[in-house]
């Protein structure tokens, strides 16, 4: 018998919250952001529930060789360019559209020799600082790349640093609106918290990610529930023993957890070499047979405690729901656990480990 723990991805969730962004923005076409292998789902896995999204945004060219030989026929977009000139060459062989926010990638661009003209998508740095031509230097790149005969069709592109929070996107807007005003092409602004919490910024082209995959872009001020989404990734595993304590007695690694009164603890199959985060303390939610209850102590490599005292019907071999969705439907939000262990979403599900099974199933 292999360890109990294994991911379920939930393709029917998965298509039901490209649907809820594609509605909430539906004046614009969606790049579903697949980067990061999925955040972390397994981009062959999750291919067919996105076969409504107008185009993939990702970052590797071995994920877009990836997605193009599981027949991906429509645009897939490199949301970081090319990394050397001569992935130009695989660019056109893909027939990828790709990110430009360097002059060496124009200047590649204009060395390149391809039979097909390439889809562009120029990047402003509106004020996030990371990638992206600088204001006064974007007008001159686009008309560089609008003279050149190996570049098709250029769109503008910039992304947001706090379109989750009190800072808002007015501020880049500005930015964005003044230095393409006048310019021809289409445009990409908007991440899952843009789409979500600004309309002003749908324009032509959204790129959800986060929110594709059933975590909330604002949590904790909104939760999925709030904007309609459901999760997709559910980590489960089982109780595999028991201990009855007394007061005093300790749990784990360090003896962080004391115990003050006589308790019963569950010991799960899950531990921070499954991905499960090791700085989750002492109270991180988690369902037992779909009861929430909460962990106990240090999560340990292959191993995590967790408090049965108000279950007593659970014991060896209960089903334990780490996030997601547990078999008896009630839902542990994965920002939830995000957020005791004092991290995102998003890096909880990228560093779900190789080594935890993966079953997919259609759902409700
Ligand atoms: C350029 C770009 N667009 C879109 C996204 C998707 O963002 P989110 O997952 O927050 O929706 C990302 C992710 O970091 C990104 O880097």
């Amino acid at each position: 018998m292999p360890r109990p723990i294994h991911a379920l991805i939930d393709l029917h969730a998965l298509r039901q919250n490209l649907g809820v962004l594609q509605h909430t923005a539906a004046h614009a076409r969606v790049w579903a952001v697949v980067k990061a292998d999925a955040y972390g789902h397994g981009i062959e896995r999750v291919l067919e529930a996105l076969r409504g999204a107008d185009g993939l945004a990702l970052l590797d060219l071995s994920e877009a060789e990836r997605v193009r030989a599981a027949g991906w026929r429509a645009p897939v977009l490199l949301l970081e360019g090319v990394f050397d000139a001569r992935d130009l060459e695989t660019c056109s062989r893909l027939g990828l559209w790709h990110t430009v926010h360097t002059e060496a990638q124009i200047e590649a661009l204009s060395k390149h020799k391809t039979q097909e003209p390439h889809r562009v998508f120029l990047k402003l740095n509106s004020g996030m600082n990371r990638l992206g031509f600088a204001p006064h230097r974007y007008r001159s790149a686009w008309a560089r790349l609008q003279a050149l005969s190996q570049v098709d069709e250029v769109s503008h592109m910039t992304h947001f640093s706090d379109a989750d929070g009190p800072k808002g996107v007015a501020h880049q807007m500005r930015v964005f609106d003044e230095v393409t005003r006048d310019l021809a092409g289409e445009r990409s602004l908007a991440n899952s918290a843009a789409l979500l919490r600004h309309p002003e910024t749908h324009a032509d082209w959204v790129r959800p990610g986060i929110a594709l995959y059933g975590s909330s872009p604002d949590f904790p001020e909104h939760d999925i529930g709030h904007w309609g989404l459901q999760p997709v990734m559910s980590l489960r595993s089982q109780v595999i023993a028991v201990q009855d304590l007394q007061a005093g007695d300790t749990v784990g690694y360090g003896s962080t957890f004391v115990a003050e009164r006589a308790m019963r603890i569950g010991v799960v199959a899950c531990g921070y070499a499954d991905g499960y985060p090791r700085h989750a303390p002492t109270g991180t939610p988690v369902l037992v047979d779909g009861v929430r209850t909460r962990t106990l102590g240090r999560v340990s490599m292959d191993m995590l405690a967790i408090d049965l005292s108000a279950l007593p019907q659970a014991g060896a071999g209960s089903a334990v729901t780490l996030w997601g969705r547990a078999s008896t439907g009630e839902v542990l939000a994965i920002d939830e656990v995000a957020k005791a262990a004092g991290t995102l979403g998003y890096e909880l599900m990228c560093a779900l480990a190789p080594r935890v099974p993966v079953h997919t199933t259609a759902g409700a």
